[in-house]
């Protein structure tokens, strides 16, 4: 039920949203990825969004980007802003282990859109697609919360997340070893960033 109000809530504030997404400057994190990849690498994007402007920056980059995203309105759109990358209308919760094969998975403001209690089998989920040694990178919640906004970018909007030492128990339970884990003030919010290596 809050998926779809979530599919619904992206579908309207897509177009909104993208036009204010450049607030939350990604780069910093991006780089520090990009360095540990080798050329051509296959990158998962959870929650992709507009593909702008993390896939586009990977791509440009020469990296093979695969990006799904919940809502439609946001896969027309990155398949418009990244036509280099491929991307599909997909639920995160409802992966299978080994679903793909990939070097590494990124997720930019999206886990949290989904319920708590399901984030670890989410990282398991994850750390079946990756080779030992493979990277992820996520964003997830600062702090615990769980609710309902009235006025997200004009819809309603769903969020649930733990706090941050939560979070990393999380990552470091679905067998992942923390390379950075830091909190980003970008724009105005506060989010926490993890770069993790599976173990
Ligand atoms: C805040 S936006 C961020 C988009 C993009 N990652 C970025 O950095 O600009 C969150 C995205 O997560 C997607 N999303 C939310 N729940 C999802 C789910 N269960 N499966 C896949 N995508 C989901 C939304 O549709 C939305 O496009």
């Amino acid at each position: 039920m809050s998926n779809d109000l979530v599919r619904q809530g992206y579908n309207k504030a897509a177009e909104n949203y993208s036009s204010k997404r450049d607030q939350f400057k990604n780069n910093k994190y991006l780089e520090q990825l990009v360095k540990l990849l080798k050329p051509s690498a296959i990158v998962l994007d959870i929650g992709c969004g507009s593909g702008v402007p993390v896939d586009k920056y990977l791509v440009n980059k020469g990296f093979n980007v695969i990006g799904f995203d919940i809502s439609e309105k946001q896969v027309e759109l990155a398949k418009a802003n990244v036509p280099k990358a491929t991307f599909e209308v997909r639920d995160m919760s409802k992966l299978k282990e080994d679903e793909y094969k990939v070097d590494a998975v990124i997720s930019f403001y999206a886990i949290f859109h989904t319920p708590r209690e399901k984030h670890q089998d989410l990282f398991k989920k994850i750390n079946s697609f990756l080779p030992q040694g493979g990277y992820i990178l996520v964003t997830m919640g600062a702090g615990e919360y769980e609710g309902l906004e009235e006025n997200f970018h004009g819809t309603k909007m769903w969020w649930s997340h733990y706090g941050a030492e939560k979070n990393k128990e999380i990552v470091e339970n679905a067998g992942f070893k923390i390379l950075l884990d830091e909190i980003d003030i970008g724009g105005n919010e506060r989010h926490q960033i993890i770069l993790a290596q599976k173990i």
